[in-house]
Order: structure tokens, then C-alpha cells, then sequence
């Protein structure tokens, strides 16, 4: 009976582990090779079974740019990168999935430039893998959307332009494919004043003229976007270069808003810097409604390519989100 009791428990506590490693992580991941996974601004996508996760790859030296006004402080475009897993637990490397360009710096993807935030949707009906992502000068003056595509999900994929939607600055971003399988970008405009959601095209390859202002002189970036219980959630955080600052969420009937305002889903200790980091995308966990994973950047502006991860379970409980530290 004790035996008994005592397997139980022992099985239980295994339990327990094995979840919270799951659905948590404060550090580093590591791949299949025994590396840190490098793939910062990350966003995924969940196809045929599989999690493919994307990101910026940060290596070399970080050096400040001079004469911002902010502490502009960069590592060269490493391109993108690309990891799946059946477990979100363990992750094989799959490989550069965007290259970037070298040696001409009017190129988008050029390594003396910017790619940031890179997310992944795939079109049903063209059969492509669409990546997009933000890409910049140094100085963040160019503001742009940049799109790729594949074949297959982990790429590599090709490189086609880069937009302004509507005319205008698209910084920080995501991608959100809703259930009808219209898709919208999320960026931040305005020189970072106000968001907007664009949708678009059928292809999933440029913007349309569908678009609203969300969260209007609000000074967000850093977008999640996620849908739970028919409504639309935003997380944003405010626009503080690399420090963290407090996230906040928003809720709409639609992707394209209008979106009401809310407080700091993040709670415990440390919530007031979303635990020193920085949301980069929110993750439905399969088969458990109002379950998602938090995803979130901890970046280190003096050495960019040591900025990790953090990842928190948030719920989703009678429309109210809660990502919690504890
Ligand atoms: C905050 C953004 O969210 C990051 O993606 C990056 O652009 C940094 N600012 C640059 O300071």
C-alpha cells in the first residue's frame, strides 16, 4: 500500500516537472547539437504535427550606433533561423532558413542592416511558406516590411521585397492567420505612435488597402497577436529600445479592431518589466482552449547575441489574460 502511495507520488512529481519545463522557460533552450538556440524575436508555426520556430540570429560583436538618440545598439543581420520540434521541449536545428545578403548595403537583408521579429505562416492554397519580417537601416529610418517564401517550412527561403504598407513605417511586427484563413500584419507606425493591422492579399505576399490605426499614440511595439474564445488579444509592450518595461494587452471582435485597452497581464514579482523581457509571440497550446505560451525576449543590449528567452504559460480566463511569474 505504502509502495503504492510512494509510486504515485514519484509519478505525480514527474508529472509536474516535465510540464513546467514544458511550458517554462528562463534562459537558454538548447538544440539537438547541445547549442543555445539562436533565434531571438521568435515566432512559430504549427504545421502537420510539427512546431517550427524562427528567428533572428544574433552573432558577432554588438557595437552602439552614434549620433541616436537612443542607445542604438546593433550585431550584424545574421539572417534567420530555423528549428523544429515535436514536444516544444526538445529542438532539432534545422538550419538558415533566410540567409542574409553580403557586401552591398542597399540590399534589405544586407548583414550591415536590420532583420528583426521574423514570423512564419503557410498558405493552403498556393502551397508557400510566407515568412515576414521587419527590416531597417541601422538608424531605423527605412521601415519596412520584408517578405519571403518556401516551399518547405524550415526554407531556406527566398527573399522577394520589402513594403511600406499603405505609405507608411512598419517596424516592430507579427503575423496573424485567423481560422478563416485571411491573414493580417501587425506593426508598428508612426514612428512608433500607433499601430496598425493591415490585411492581406489572397497569396499572403503583400498588403492590401484594408487597414486600421490601433492603439493610437499609445507608443507600443514588440506585437503578439492571439485569438481565444472568438475575440482577438493584442500584447504590446511599451518602447524603451532594449530595457524591458511593462506589457499590456487589448481585446477586439476582429483582428482589425477597434481594440479596448487593458492593464499588465503579468503578474508576481517582476511583472512591472514583464520579467525583464520582451513579448515576441504567444503560442496556442493544442487541444487546451484558453492555454497559450508566452514567449518573450530577455534582451542584453551590451552583448546582443547573449539575450535569451523566457517562456510563461498565460491563460485565458473570462476574457481577463494573466501570464504569471510565480
Ligand atoms: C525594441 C524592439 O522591440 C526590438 O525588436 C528592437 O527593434 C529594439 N527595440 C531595438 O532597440
Amino acid at each position: 500500500m505504502v509502495s503504492r502511495r510512494l509510486q504515485i507520488f514519484a509519478i505525480t512529481l514527474m508529472l509536474f516537472f516535465c510540464c513546467r519545463t514544458l511550458a517554462q522557460v528562463k534562459g537558454n533552450l538548447v538544440d539537438d547539437k547541445g547549442h543555445f538556440v539562436n533565434a531571438h524575436g521568435a515566432g512559430v508555426l504549427y504545421h502537420n504535427g510539427t512546431y517550427y520556430l524562427f528567428g533572428e540570429i544574433k552573432k558577432g560583436e554588438t557595437w552602439l550606433v552614434q549620433g541616436q538618440q537612443w542607445e542604438d545598439y546593433r550585431v550584424p543581420a545574421g539572417g534567420v533561423s530555423c528549428y523544429s520540434s515535436k514536444d516544444l521541449k526538445h529542438w532539432k536545428y534545422e538550419g538558415v532558413a533566410l540567409a542574409p545578403t553580403k557586401g552591398d548595403t542597399s540590399k534589405d537583408i544586407d548583414t550591415s542592416r536590420v532583420i528583426e521579429r521574423p514570423k512564419v505562416i503557410y498558405n493552403a492554397k498556393t502551397k508557400e511558406y510566407v515568412m515576414w519580417m521587419h527590416v531597417d537601416k541601422k538608424d531605423y529610418s527605412y521601415s519596412q516590411s520584408g517578405v519571403a517564401i518556401s516551399y518547405k517550412p524550415a526554407g531556406p527561403y527566398r527573399y522577394l521585397r520589402s513594403v511600406k504598407p499603405n505609405g507608411n513605417m512598419a517596424r516592430d511586427m507579427t503575423v496573424f492567420q485567423d481560422d478563416d484563413g485571411k491573414a493580417y500584419l501587425i506593426y508598428s507606425s508612426e514612428q512608433n505612435k500607433t499601430m496598425q493591422v493591415c490585411l492581406l492579399s489572397d497569396d499572403y505576399l503583400a498588403p492590401t488597402k484594408t487597414f486600421s490605426r490601433i492603439l493610437i499614440d499609445r507608443n507600443r511595439e514588440a506585437p503578439a497577436l492571439f485569438k481565444s474564445g472568438g475575440k482577438y488579444y493584442l500584447i504590446t509592450s511599451s518602447c524603451t529600445g532594449w530595457s524591458p518595461n511593462a506589457a499590456t494587452y487589448a481585446v477586439a471582435d476582429s483582428p482589425l479592431g477597434p481594440y479596448k485597452e487593458y492593464g499588465n497581464p503579468c503578474q508576481g514579482p517582476g511583472a512591472e518589466t514583464t520579467f525583464e523581457a520582451q513579448s515576441t509571440f504567444v503560442l496556442p497550446l493544442k487541444g487546451k482552449p484558453g492555454n497559450f505560451i508566452f514567449m518573450a525576449d530577455r534582451w542584453n543590449k551590451l552583448d546582443l547575441p547573449k539575450s535569451d528567452y523566457l517562456w510563461l504559460p498565460l491563460k485565458v480566463d473570462d476574457g481577463k489574460v494573466t501570464v504569471d511569474g510565480y
